[in-house]
């Protein structure tokens, strides 16, 4: 039987992942039954668009639509009830990056989800990029030698906190939406956690434009091997800029060095609409046409929402438990990392000291 699939959230990132379990749907993959959103105008746009129900509670979905998994894409500083209701209903779960905005509220949905034998599943998506990966395997390979020091950048344009997400980027900052991907990234690719930060920020532009969240935050890690890994964050690219997000990373050790630039992938497209030319990345996210499910996207970033499906399906299919998939995806515990960092990251911009991070 198809695992029954449901969605929390349907604004603009949601949107996204349900058009990607639309596509899922589509192949035969799952039955993805319901969305809930508290916006009814949200709910109509899915219903016209999919045909797929719509609840106002998400209380009542899990109640009422004996759901196998659930993604929560609701705003950043919101996943908690959403995410320990689920568990508490025995529902696997896909919860967007960050985990949480706040230690204590990841520490209880990672509890919730262990006490209740459930997936809980972060989409990081940064792990699926093929650039990354490569990266990954260089580094466990020793093909860099021993990493000495590395840089990233995750900058969007200023249309995401002053159009998109107007009314929560308070609630959030340039590390908790963005940088958290990267600090996920590289736990990830060196395999061990940072143990010392010293991090700046600016509340210069978006306070100018009345929006108290900053601006810019520039975080350095030191790690238990010596490795020194700088992370810039930001979210006010002037709106000019030619994609939404700008991001690269590079690692330098004592044999080698590599760099991914995830926003060049050589696409360039100018169109007579727009007075900008634009910089694509079509290895994130793409729409094509499936021989059997029709139009559905592709990439990426729709990858890690997929894989999460594929591991519920798997569960069902042999009868296992989420532990005995934890090497295999992004878990609660390993978020928690990512949170703690972020977390250790503002305590630093707001005290000016370098501070030591433990777990
Ligand atoms: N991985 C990525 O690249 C990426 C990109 C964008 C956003 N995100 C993440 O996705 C999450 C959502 O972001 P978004 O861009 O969709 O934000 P958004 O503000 O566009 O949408 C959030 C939606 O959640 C709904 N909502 C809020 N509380 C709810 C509740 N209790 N029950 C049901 N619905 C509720 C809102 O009505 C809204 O429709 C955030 O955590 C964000 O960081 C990830």
């Amino acid at each position: 039987m198809k695992i029954r699939v449901g969605v929390v959230g349907a604004g603009i990132y949601g949107s996204v992942l349900i058009n990607a379990y639309y596509g899922a749907h589509r192949r035969g993959d799952i039955e993805f039954v319901a969305v809930a959103d508290i916006s009814s105008d949200a709910l109509a746009k899915i219903d016209k668009k999919y045909g797929i129900k719509g609840y106002l509670d998400y209380k009542e979905m899990y109640e009422k639509e004996h759901l196998d998994a659930v993604a929560i894409v609701t705003p950043d500083f919101l996943h908690e009830a959403c995410v320990i209701d689920a568990a508490n209903s025995g529902i696997h779960i896909l919860v967007q990056k960050p985990l949480s905005t706040d230690i204590g509220a990841a520490e209880r949905m990672i509890k919730a989800a262990k006490d209740n034998d459930v997936m809980l599943y972060v989409d990081f998506h940064k792990r699926f990029d093929p650039g990354h990966m490569h990266l990954r395997k260089a580094v466990k390979d020793k093909k860099l030698g021993e990493i000495e020091y590395g840089y990233v950048c995750m900058e969007d344009k200023i249309l995401v906190p002053t159009e998109w997400f107007k009314s929560w980027a308070h609630n959030s900052s340039p590390v908790w939406f963005l940088g958290v991907h990267f600090f996920d990234l590289i736990y990830w690719i060196l395999e061990e956690k940072p143990v010392r930060v010293y991090a700046t920020g600016h509340k210069k532009k978006l306070a100018s434009l009345g929006i108290d969240s900053y601006d810019s935050i520039q975080a350095k890690f030191e790690f238990p091997s010596g490795a020194t890994v700088s992370i810039d964050s930001s979210w006010i690219i002037p709106n000019s800029f030619s994609s939404v997000v700008n991001q690269q990373i590079r690692l330098v050790g004592t044999d080698g060095m590599q760099e991914v630039d995830s926003q060049d992938r050589g696409v360039v497209a100018v169109f007579g609409s727009d007075d900008y030319s634009h910089v694509i990345n079509p290895y994130g996210q793409l729409q094509v046409d499936d021989i059997d499910a029709g139009s559905v996207p592709t990439g990426y970033t729709i990858e890690s929402m997929l894989y999460f499906l594929r591991l519920v399906n798997k569960m069902k299919r042999d009868n296992l438990t989420p532990i005995t998939l934890q090497a295999d995806y992004p878990t609660g515990d390993q978020a928690l990392v990512s949170t703690i960092m972020c977390s250790k990251v503002h305590e630093s911009v707001e005290k000016g000291k370098v501070l030591e991070i433990t777990y």
